[in-house]
């Protein structure tokens, strides 16, 4: 069943590469640009909340930035544990997309009765077919990424930024707000992703697993990056913890200095995303900060940058928010061989569920 792999999360992270190209089947092409047929007869929202938990939560901040830069859609990404709970403020111009590679997850639901409750529209973003968020929301876009086995979610989280991808696309383009080339950049760029993924899988676990004998005896570690990295930098931090046990924090690079750098010693490492954008000067400057407190620092970043850290981890360069998809493996694979070299059970992990059925 693991397909010759050592661990389900192992072969799951390794599925990637399909699961892009599954995603944009009949979704996205170069001829025919963008097509959701799920979402036939739903004009763009007004407003759009996103309600989510966990790593699904983290693909929702990262949508958000797309749809609101792309369909000018202004975006509210809410912990469905939270936005359950709140006085909420829904009428019928709202939508809520329901994230959940489960569909069964207890809060993320919740969250959702309540917005049909106040007559918001629910699209349900998830992987399971038949599940609950399926069945109960207005319109449901599959996120077809095939069984996820391994506890840690992970081509789930890549079949939800595709996804995710294609919604910016969408409405940006029903509502003529996308920028002049978007669409070609984006349909060009995902349609050659997955062999760019599938080249780059092997030499990425090669690294990982070298820097985990470098890194897996750290207690902490920080995770940094920013605007459309900034999810991916709390998602990495998610992957260490829940299969490594290794403390991690997940932060905005530009909040260092508002707090956590004051953790930073030369047994507090900081895993930092630091790509060629147009964040990078400021991205840089966060890192001098950390080395000039002795920080150890490794940095996922792109050919011909320079930056002060004791490894670079240079991956190809690929379109614009395209990036986050190489470096989404990177920080599973990363997590994935730290958890497996300290003899964890990666599959497993004590103490969580792969469905989260109960509040
Ligand atoms: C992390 C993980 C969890 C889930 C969360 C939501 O690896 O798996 O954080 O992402 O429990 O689950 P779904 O997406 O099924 O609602």
């Amino acid at each position: 069943q693991k397909g010759g792999y050592k661990h389900f999360m192992l072969k799951e992270i390794f599925e990637q590469p399909r699961v892009v190209a599954d995603c944009i089947a009949g979704r996205a092409d170069a001829v025919h640009g963008v097509r959701l047929p799920e979402l036939d007869g739903l004009a763009a929202p007004k407003r759009l909340h996103i309600v989510a938990c966990g790593t699904s939560y983290h693909a929702g901040l990262w949508g958000m930035g797309l749809i609101e830069s792309w369909a000018r859609i202004p975006v509210r990404v809410e912990i469905a544990s939270e936005f359950r709970y709140r006085d909420l403020i829904l009428d019928k111009d709202d939508v809520v997309l329901a994230i959940s590679q489960s569909g069964e997850t207890a809060d993320t639901l919740a969250g959702m009765r309540r917005a049909r409750e106040m007559g918001a529209t629910v699209i349900g973003l998830c992987n399971v077919v038949g599940s609950t968020v399926s069945r109960e929301a207005d319109h449901v876009i599959y996120t077809q990424a095939g069984p996820e086995i391994s506890v840690a979610s992970t081509k789930a989280m890549c079949s939800q930024l595709t996804l995710l991808l294609l919604l910016a696309l969408h409405w940006g383009r029903q509502k003529g707000t996308l920028p002049a080339d978007a669409q070609a950049s984006a349909v060009r760029g995902l349609v050659g992703l997955p062999s760019v993924l599938e080249a780059e899988l092997p030499r990425m676990r090669e690294v990982a697993q070298s820097l985990s004998r470098k890194y897996s005896s750290a207690r902490s570690f920080m995770y940094l990056g920013r605007g459309v990295q900034f999810p991916l930098a709390l998602e990495g931090a998610l992957k260490l913890k829940e299969i490594s046990y290794i403390h991690a924090e997940g932060y905005a690079s530009g909040e260092m200095k508002h707090g956590p750098i004051a953790l930073i010693d030369p047994e507090f490492p900081t895993f930092a995303l630091a790509l060629h954008d147009d964040l990078f000067p400021k991205v840089k400057s966060n890192l001098e900060e950390v080395q000039a407190r002795d920080g150890r620092i490794v940095a996922i970043t792109h050919p011909g940058l320079e930056l002060p850290v004791d490894d670079a981890w240079v991956i190809p360069e690929v379109w614009g928010p395209l990036n986050s998809f190489l470096v989404l493996p990177c920080l599973q694979l990363f997590a994935y061989e730290v958890a497996d070299y300290l003899g964890k059970d990666v599959d497993q992990p004590r103490n969580l569920a792969k469905s989260v059925t109960v509040e």
